[in-house]
């Protein structure tokens, strides 16, 4: 499919991103010290370079799993449905997991996937989100760790994407829209 042309404007620096990442994994770790196992759980696709990262400063026995909710497709608008595409590997039941997400804006895809893995009865379930976009809430859910809160801005890189491009950037910038010569 083609877009209407846009250019990215940096908005977190690759090395902002790097700092965060540490700090809150210092602070996870601590969270969850004497854990046996913490079962860190991926979002797909958003999440897949942010909990590489995010992995490797964690301080404790870690398992990584992966759950892919349906998204925005290409849209820029969330559908408000979610649908759960690829599900866990593993149980969770009686474990300690910590939800990686991308990014949380209207709240509809972390609010349906925390109340699916609580169903499972984990012993304990927290969430740590790399962006946060509070002024576009509609429902009212808050990871217990986040990397940056941003304003209302369509963002890519860092494993985000806008229809599935962009995801390689090393930084976050927000995507630009610009006059179409043509159109
Ligand atoms: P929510 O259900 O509206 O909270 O949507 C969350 C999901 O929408 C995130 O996991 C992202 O995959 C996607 N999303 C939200 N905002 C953006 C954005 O600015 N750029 C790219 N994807 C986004
Ligand atoms: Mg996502």
């Amino acid at each position: 499919m083609s877009h209407q042309p846009y250019v990215i404007d940096e908005m977190i620096s690759a090395k902002s991103i790097a700092a965060r990442v540490e700090a809150l994994a210092k602070e996870i770790t601590q969270a969850f010290k004497g854990t046996d196992k913490l079962i860190v759980v991926g979002l797909l696709r958003g999440s897949f370079v942010f909990i590489a990262d995010l992995v490797r400063e964690i301080d404790l026995p870690v398992e990584v799993d992966f759950l892919e909710a349906s998204s925005y497709g290409d849209a820029m608008e969330s559908s408000r449905e979610v649908r759960i595409l690829k599900d866990l590997r593993g149980e969770i039941s009686g474990r300690d997991v910590l939800v990686v997400e991308d990014i949380v804006d209207t709240g509809f895809t972390l609010h349906h996937v925390v109340n699916l893995l609580k169903s499972r009865e984990p012993k304990r379930l927290e969430v740590c989100a790399l962006l946060d976009k509070p002024s576009r809430r509609e429902v009212p859910i808050k990871a217990s760790w986040t990397g940056f809160e941003i304003p209302d801005e369509f963002v890519v890189g860092y494993g985000i994407d806008f229809a599935q491009r962009d995801r390689n950037l090393p930084h976050i910038g927000k995507v630009r829209f610009i006059e179409n010569p043509d159109g």
